[in-house]
């Protein structure tokens, strides 16, 4: 029996989940690098190797119950403990409210927020027996303002901050802490695994001329954005801190936005986006 803390972050396959993986596991935690394909898990198991890291891929897609509920296992009985999990699996879905199927909706909503419930159901009992433990979940600064063409989205993250905030008044008895993480624009493959609406891609659609102008714009802002590793580092402070905070920004234009959405009156906030956006 070690003493070595256990760290669990789910859709480690690219962006934000990969590089916290391996920053967790770069700073002393075993690791246990989950995502929904395997196949995608050569390169972090060879970086991994070559940096002789304490890191395993185990298979997990937040959609899928027996998924969800082998992996938590897998970990608990190799491990024996879950001292972090990182609720990060997460996509983008765009479009029109009233371009959108149902399906596609809930979709959305079953990976980014029923998803993030069932990992941590999975984990509460095993940090609840230990009498610690800490749960991130990455939400993103359209948790806390609003941006156009993304309101599912958006739902999902603004679902994810309350629920957050929720349970870690529930949760603060049992020792066990609860962080919410608000990224701005991350350099990641966020934008090309996004979902968009196919009614709001067809020219005929009242959303079409803003959309095409949100994707132009969006891949711009990306390909400039915050590396994922920044929130990768924000990530370990907050885990590593005696007395972290419930949530943290990453980059300056979610610091930005969080600033206006709180002093500015909702019709001031409105025009600033819409006027960023045009
Ligand atoms: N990039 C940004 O600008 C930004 C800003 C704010 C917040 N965020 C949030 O950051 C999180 C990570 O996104 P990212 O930017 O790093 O994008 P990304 O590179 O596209 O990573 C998304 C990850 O989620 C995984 N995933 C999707 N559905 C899943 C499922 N059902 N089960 C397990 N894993 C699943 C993906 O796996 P596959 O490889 O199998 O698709 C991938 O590993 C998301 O929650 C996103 O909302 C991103």
């Amino acid at each position: 029996m070690t003493n070595q803390k256990v760290a669990v972050v789910t859709g480690s396959s690219s962006g934000i989940g990969y590089e916290t993986a391996l920053a967790l596991a770069r700073n002393g935690f075993r690791t246990f690098a989950t995502m929904r394909n395997l196949d995608k898990a050569k390169t972090i198991l060879d970086v991994a190797k070559k940096g002789k890291l304490l890191l395993h891929a185990v298979k997990l897609d937040v959609t899928d119950d027996k998924s969800v509920n082998d992996a938590i296992k897998t970990v608990k009985s190799d491990a024996g403990r879950i001292d972090v999990l990182v609720n990060n699996a997460g996509y983008g879905l765009m479009g029109g409210l009233e371009d959108l199927s149902m399906s596609e909706i809930k979709a959305q909503y079953e990976t980014n927020v029923f998803g993030l419930i069932r990992v941590t159901q999975a984990v509460l009992p095993i940090m609840r027996a230990q009498k610690s433990g800490t749960i991130v979940n990455v939400s993103s600064i359209g948790g806390k303002a609003a941006l156009p063409l993304m309101s599912p989205y958006i739902g999902t993250k603004f679902a994810v901050e309350g629920l957050s905030e929720s349970i870690a008044l529930d949760l603060e008895p049992s020792g066990i802490r609860v962080i919410i993480i608000e990224p701005g624009a991350i350099k990641t493959s966020f934008d090309t695994g996004a979902v968009v609406a196919k009614k709001t891609q067809d020219p005929s659609s009242p959303y079409y001329a803003n959309m095409q102008k949100l994707q132009s714009s969006l891949g711009t802002i990306l390909q400039n954005a915050t590396p994922p590793s920044r929130v990768a580092d924000v990530i370990l402070g907050a885990v590593t801190s005696s007395s972290p905070s419930l949530r943290y920004t990453v980059g300056d234009d979610a610091a930005l936005l969080a600033q206006k959405r709180r002093e500015l009156p909702d019709s001031e906030f409105k025009k600033l986006v819409l006027e960023f956006f045009k």
